[in-house]
């Protein structure tokens, strides 16, 4: 239809059915088609929003993209993250702008290859670090940039996710890590928020607690690991997920950023974000959307807000948003340094 952007979703799991119902509830969209694996899945989808479903997107992409019928412009990619270089690469040299899924691609290689082609083709190549948007990560945004906490020292991540996600949730967990499934978005949220790039990283793996369950011989049940920054900030980073049925969430997090002025304390669950300066102290419960609110019947917050940044892109050719993947390279850098010091058991200089 005249003024809407024709858009396909490859990969229609758990996150390609939220992206799909997203798409579908923005005016200015029109969802043509959809491909996965396996089809059969997501006939609902098909239904629903009356559109082509292909188990191949190679072929989505030929028939539907600008060598085609046209009617497809831009596309996400939200098949697993071991899976997203060859539909991300197919879909640019088809002349398709593109939402890939955190993280970009597994290799520091294939990446800066992928950021070459969308650069080649002047298209759109942007990455869902949609935590970006978070209200709570707003406001530490401005915090470290109005210098109320000073120079970042510190900084300490904590991700844990339930045992259930690499178990039952996600089929391909011994084909990924904990940084690149659960630490992709505090990696870029620490480089945007402190606007510095690591110099070195010292990592260390964890396994013996997955490896004994079926299918998961290879998998990591989490990563220790330290990003010293040029200016100085150390990160601390925690990522696991193996926490037992009783723990109270899926996933949770913590975060704490330490500076020469004052300090940052937030709790991912409960969005309680406490604020102590030279000043005094302040704490603040966030209560709005989050990251995929249902609000009146549609999907609000931080992943609406991303894929909305995607489509303004996609309308007004900015091929170099904040989270373009050209902007969000050193994020693959780190995460390859991490699971590379880790295995070699050396510190990495980057
Ligand atoms: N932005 C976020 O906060 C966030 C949250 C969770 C997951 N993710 C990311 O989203 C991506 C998808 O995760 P998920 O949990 O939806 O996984 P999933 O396993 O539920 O879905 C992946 C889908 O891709 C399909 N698929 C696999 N290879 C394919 C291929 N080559 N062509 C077409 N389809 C293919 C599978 O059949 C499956 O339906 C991952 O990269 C994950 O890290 C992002």
């Amino acid at each position: 239809m005249e003024g809407q952007v024709g858009v396909g979703v490859i990969g229609v799991g758990i996150l390609g059915r939220r992206h799909t119902r997203v798409y579908a509830e923005q005016p200015n969209v029109r969802i043509v088609g959809l491909a996965d694996h396996n089809p059969s899945k997501i006939e609902d989808l098909a239904q629903r929003y009356g559109v082509r479903l292909f188990s191949d997107y190679r072929e989505m992409l030929d028939m539907l993209g600008p060598n085609g019928t046209g009617e497809l412009k831009a596309v996400s990619v939200s098949t697993p993250d071991f899976a997203h270089t060859d539909p991300v690469r197919a879909a640019l040299e088809a002349g398709v702008d593109v939402f890939v899924e955190k993280p970009l691609a597994m290799s520091v290689d294939e990446a800066e290859s992928l950021v070459s082609l969308s650069r080649e083709k002047s298209l759109v190549l942007m990455v869902n670090y949609s935590q970006r948007w978070l209200p709570e990560n707003i406001r530490i945004k401005q915090l470290i940039n109005n210098g109320v906490i000073g120079d970042v020292a510190f900084v300490e991540s904590h991700k844990w996710d339930s045992i259930w996600v690499p178990q039952h949730m996600i089929s391909w967990a011994d084909k990924t890590t904990p940084i690149h499934f659960m630490s992709s978005h505090d990696i870029d949220l620490i480089i945007d928020w402190i606007g510095d790039k690591v110099k070195s990283v010292s990592a260390f793996k964890h396994q013996g607690v997955l490896n004994h369950l079926k299918g998961l011989d290879s998998a990591v049940d989490g990563y220790a690991a330290i990003l010293q920054f040029k200016r100085g900030t150390l990160a601390s980073l925690h990522s696991s997920w193996i926490e037992p049925q009783s723990f109270p969430v899926i996933a949770d997090s913590y975060i704490e950023i330490h500076g020469s002025n004052g300090s940052i304390f937030l709790a991912g669950s409960t969005r309680e974000l406490k604020i102590y300066d030279r000043n005094g102290s302040e704490k603040v419960t966030f209560t709005g959307p989050s990251t995929a609110t249902e609000v009146n019947g549609k999907i609000e917050g931080a992943f609406t807000k991303s894929l909305q940044a995607f489509l303004r892109a996609v309308e007004s050719r900015e091929l170099d948003a904040p989270t373009a993947a050209a902007n969000t390279l050193h994020v693959v850098q780190v995460q390859e340094a991490i699971v590379r010091s880790a295995v070699r058991g050396e510190t990495l200089i980057l």
